[in-house]
């Protein structure tokens, strides 16, 4: 008979494990699988947090990325705002403490949330260097300091070392850090092409970047203005889950139920709360919020589906908006041709409020060069962030595919057409831990769908224009090949002159092609960055 064992004996080797410890052993849970992945998605988690404290704090950003290799598979990686920077007691757990950060508990539309970006990235430094992170920054009133930090994994606590202030003139936040297990790639999920593309949705940014070649690239400030800020909203109550309930419930400075329910989430009233008590009869409206449990927050929920709503309310949602993006585009791809959509604030999951906005920008360098010609490329964001990588199953990939692009005279596959869908939203719906791809609510793949059609309706006269034009040219160019040979012939029949039989041939010839006539004659102007403005709205 095996060996059995007691309870006792086995418990002996029951430990607790901190959320740091949990990481460590999860790291492609926080976007660090894959070489090229990992080292894309420290640039993403410090620019990300830059741009929020640089909006946060009002201040147009500036942001320094500087990539240097130091060895096999090994990189030194630095990011600088002109942000508000760290005050020195919080640099520690700002930086090196995960679920640790200034956004979490906010019902607001903005990049980071979790508190696990910046954390992250110390994290995984520490993991596959023993290096600490290094800091500089400002604190107000031309203070600034400097430290090293890293994590106590086993009790998710900081450890800042080395801090000492410094008499430099500097404003802002500066990031450091060493990592290995990475690999930098110029390709289209590589470092410059996520800041190429944070440049298109973030036009209100200065972006500098040094490659580890030393090349330097910058993507200037398009827009001289600061997007709006979203404000913190409510929940609607069909949004909520169970656990978002309880989570508020016990947060909460309500001292009774009823009242929690209006103070806290949106289209609450104290008419709908008794509406709510005829669905949830056993649920006592009077109790004390905190000692709300799982079973009376299941019959809220219930009660929630059971009676009518009025929708969310979607106005602080702020996409980037149709300015912007004109801007935006004509600043990093030059189109030929572009039309923007912006479409009104929608709902998935009955109460969570998103706004989807397309562009299709045609020519220029829009799409992407092969070497058969062009491809066209799909350029993919949640509230402003590009998202490089697991695009195959994104709503967005989804539906901008799902599109018949021939009626709108377009060809995805060989064609020079970028696509660019941003979706916002206070809560994105991401299909995987990476955040890299947007499942496929129903709601968000229809509302991508329209907004692609409406932009690709735009682009399609430019297109179909453009087609006709170059199919007459060619039959033009093709009847002037004969013009010599003819006037030639009817010279030696009539005796007439060959040169004077020439001319007044490609006289008639031209006649027939006005336009192409045009086209060769006149410069195109104006037709560079020019938008379709009179695309009609399907809703209207
Ligand atoms: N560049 C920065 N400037 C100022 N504060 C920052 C910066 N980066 C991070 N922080 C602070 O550190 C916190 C933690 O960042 P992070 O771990 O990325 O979480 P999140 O961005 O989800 O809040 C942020 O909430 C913010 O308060
Ligand atoms: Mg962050």
């Amino acid at each position: 008979m095996a060996e059995t064992r007691k309870a006792e004996e086995i418990f002996k080797e029951f430990k607790e494990h901190s959320i740091a410890e949990f990481f460590k052993k999860n790291r492609q849970m926080l976007g660090y699988s894959g070489k090229i992945r990992s080292l894309v998605t420290v640039v993403h988690e410090l620019v990300t947090n830059s741009l929020d404290a640089c909006e946060e704090a009002g201040m147009l950003p500036n942001i320094e990325v500087k990539i240097k290799q130091i060895g096999e598979e090994k990189y030194s990686i630095a990011v600088l705002d002109n942000g508000p920077g760290i005050p020195k007691n919080y640099v520690g757990k700002a930086l090196a403490v995960i679920l640790a950060g200034t956004k979490f508990h906010r019902y607001v539309q903005q990049r980071g949330q979790q508190g696990i970006g910046a954390a992250g990235c110390t994290l995984f430094s520490q993991i596959t260097t023993g290096k600490q992170m290094f800091v500089k920054s400002s604190t107000g009133a031309g203070k600034a300091y400097s430290c090293n930090v890293s994590i106590d994994t086993v009790h998710n606590k900081p450890i800042v070392s080395n801090l000492q202030d410094i008499s430099e003139n500097f404003r802002g936040l500066d990031v450091e850090g060493e990592f290995a297990d990475v690999k930098y790639e110029n390709s289209d999920h590589g470092v410059y092409e996520y800041l190429r593309r944070t440049a298109l949705s973030n036009p209100h940014a200065e972006i500098r970047f040094t490659d580890p070649e030393g090349k330097e690239s910058t993507f200037v400030r398009a827009a001289q203005t600061m997007p709006e800020r979203p404000k913190p909203t409510k929940p609607h109550p069909l949004g909520l889950a169970v656990n978002d309930i309880l989570e508020y419930a016990h947060r909460t400075e309500s001292r009774k139920l009823g009242a929690f329910l209006v103070e806290n989430f949106s289209r609450v009233t104290p008419n709908k709360v008794a509406e709510l008590k005829e669905f949830a009869k056993n649920v006592d409206f009077e109790k004390d919020p905190h000692t709300l449990t799982w079973s009376d927050a299941e019959e809220l929920i219930k009660a929630f589906n059971s009676v009518k709503w009025i929708s969310p309310d979607g106005t602080q949602i702020k996409p980037i908006g149709e300015e912007q993006i004109k801007v935006a585009l004509k600043n990093i791809l030059d189109p030929e041709f572009m039309s923007v959509v912006e479409r009104k604030p929608a709902v998935f999951k009955g109460g969570i409020p998103f706004i989807v906005e397309a562009a299709v920008a045609f020519g220029g360098t829009a799409g992407k060069k092969t070497d058969e010609g062009y491809s066209g490329t799909i350029l993919r964001f949640a509230n402003r962030v590009p998202l490089l990588f697991d695009s195959g199953s994104c709503a967005i990939t989804v539906g901008a595919r799902d599109i018949q692009w021939k009626r709108y005279s377009m060809d995805l596959e060989t064609q020079p057409i970028s696509v660019l869908v941003n979706v916002s939203s206070v809560h994105i719906p991401y299909s995987g831990v990476g955040k890299e791809s947007i499942a496929q609510e129903e709601e968000i793949v229809d509302e991508i769908k329209l907004a692609v059609m409406e932009a690709a309706r735009g682009v399609q006269r430019y297109v179909s224009g453009k087609l006709r034009l170059h199919n007459e040219e060619n039959r033009y160019k093709t009847i002037m090949r004969y013009t010599k040979q003819l006037a030639q012939d009817l010279s030696e029949i009539t005796g007439k002159d060959r040169k004077v039989l020439e001319k007044e041939i490609e006289k008639l010839v031209a006649k027939h092609y006005p336009k192409v006539m045009e086209h060769e004659n006149g410069p195109d102007e104006g037709k560079r960055g020019k938008e379709e403005s009179d695309a009609e709205d399907p809703d209207e």
